[in-house]
């Protein structure tokens, strides 16, 4: 069973083959195109430009994808496509341009389905997938499976590898506690079976991840922010000094298991305005060292704090760790550290550094597993929509 997945959530372009044997998954093929260097400037993702990025890049990674995955295979004679991707005309004419001449010119590959990203995400940008998968279900006339974003996340977490080619199926003791950590997303989901999701809480302002995009703007660190000040952060660490600083952990005692991020962000600005007297000198090296990990103690110990909390309360067997943030060492140290001192029989898993932002791999495994419990859900392509604000 092979499976071609499509991501175009956000600010990556993600296209992958997958191939499953049994419950292990091979990567066939898999690219993937980063707009970091596009909305860098902005310090944040600007949708119109995402859109016509995904546009722009889509055809060639699915080239590249399926000739890597050798099921790239030119036809002697053009294929006739008529008026299929009429579709198209009114709002993705750039992405039709580029689609007609490779469903022209290529046979049609091997492949049983199309995985792609509905949501949740920039709509503008969802669409450009989601478009692409109707363009090709429609002349392939291979089904498509739509797949939320979040659920990607989620089950990434469940393959492990060697070699980050041959992917094995982590069985899940259930319930299992997610905690999805991204740009757009910070919440707890609880699952008692595969494909069964109950979000327990969510963020009332900003996502984690957007808060560390924003800090680091304050503090003069390029987008996106995380891994950035996440080094910082640990150079501060390492040094082992004693930090000056201190920023608050909202809602850390509220009672439920909603998250804030904004405060942390205003305190933020308001050392460092104090600190540089109204910004009229520029913050030392020693400063943003000591204010990144300042900030990171405090969103994550946040995050911990609630995780732990859930794991208590809802007889937790397996936390699973997702979204861009999973990739950042100290929550996955602290985390693990943590949850041994307390729940020493609870596995917590997070996924491999490589595919903890936005990628296609995590949307071809969420499909995998609709494969493996013999629930694929598929989707009648003219029907297929993006839905921005799409809740797991
Ligand atoms: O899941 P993702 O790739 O895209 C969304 O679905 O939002 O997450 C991107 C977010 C960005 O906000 C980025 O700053 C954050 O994940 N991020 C990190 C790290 N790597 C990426 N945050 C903290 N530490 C990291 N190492
Ligand atoms: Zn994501």
């Amino acid at each position: 069973m092979k499976i071609l997945a499509i991501e175009t959530s956000c600010d990556e372009t993600g296209v992958c083959i997958l191939e499953n044997t049994g419950t292990n998954v091979n990567i066939l093929g898999n690219t993937l195109s980063s707009q970091v260097e596009i909305h860098a400037k902005y310090g944040g993702v600007f949708p119109a430009l995402a859109k016509r990025a995904h546009a722009e890049k889509i055809v060639p990674l699915i080239t590249g994808a399926l000739d890597e995955s050798y099921l790239l295979e030119a036809v002697e004679e053009p294929i006739e496509i008529v008026n299929k991707l009429e579709f198209l005309n009114k709002k993705e004419t750039q992405l039709k341009e580029n689609l007609e001449p490779f469903l022209k010119f290529y046979k049609k590959p091997d492949i049983d389905y199309i995985a792609v990203t509905v949501g949740p995400g920039l709509e503008p940008a969802l669409w450009v997938g989601v478009n692409t998968a109707r363009a090709l279900s429609t002349i392939w006339d291979i089904p498509v499976i739509p797949i939320n974003h979040m659920e990607g996340h989620v089950v990434t977490a469940t393959f492990v590898s060697e070699d980050k080619k041959n992917y094995v199926f982590n069985d899940l003791t259930f319930p299992t506690l997610s905690l999805l950590v991204s740009g757009g997303h910070t919440e707890l989901v609880l699952s008692t079976g595969l494909g069964n999701y109950k979000k327990i809480s969510q963020t009332r302002d900003d996502a984690v991840g957007e808060a560390f995009d924003k800090v680091a703007r304050m503090l003069g660190l390029p987008y996106p922010g995380g891994p950035a000040i996440s080094k910082l952060a640990k150079e501060f660490r390492e040094s082992g000094q004693a930090n000056q600083f201190e920023m608050p952990r909202p809602m850390m005692h509220s009672g439920d298991y909603d998250f804030s991020f904004s405060g942390i962000k205003t305190a933020m600005l308001y050392t460092i305005r104090d600190l540089t007297n109204q910004n009229t000198r520029e913050l030392t090296e020693e400063e943003k060292l000591a204010l990144a990990c300042a900030f990171e103690d405090a969103a994550i110990e946040v995050l911990i704090h609630k995780t732990l909390k859930a794991i208590g309360e809802y007889q937790v067997q397996t936390v699973i760790v997702g979204g861009g943030v999973a990739g950042n060492t100290y929550l996955r140290s602290e985390l693990a550290k943590a949850i041994e001192k307390k729940f020493p029989s609870i596995s917590v898993l997070f996924p491999e550094s490589w595919l903890a932002t936005d990628n296609a791999v995590m949307i071809g495994m969420a499909a995998m597993m609709q494969v493996f419990s013999d629930k694929i859900k598929t989707h009648n392509p003219e029907e297929l929509r993006a839905d921005g604000n799409l809740s797991l």
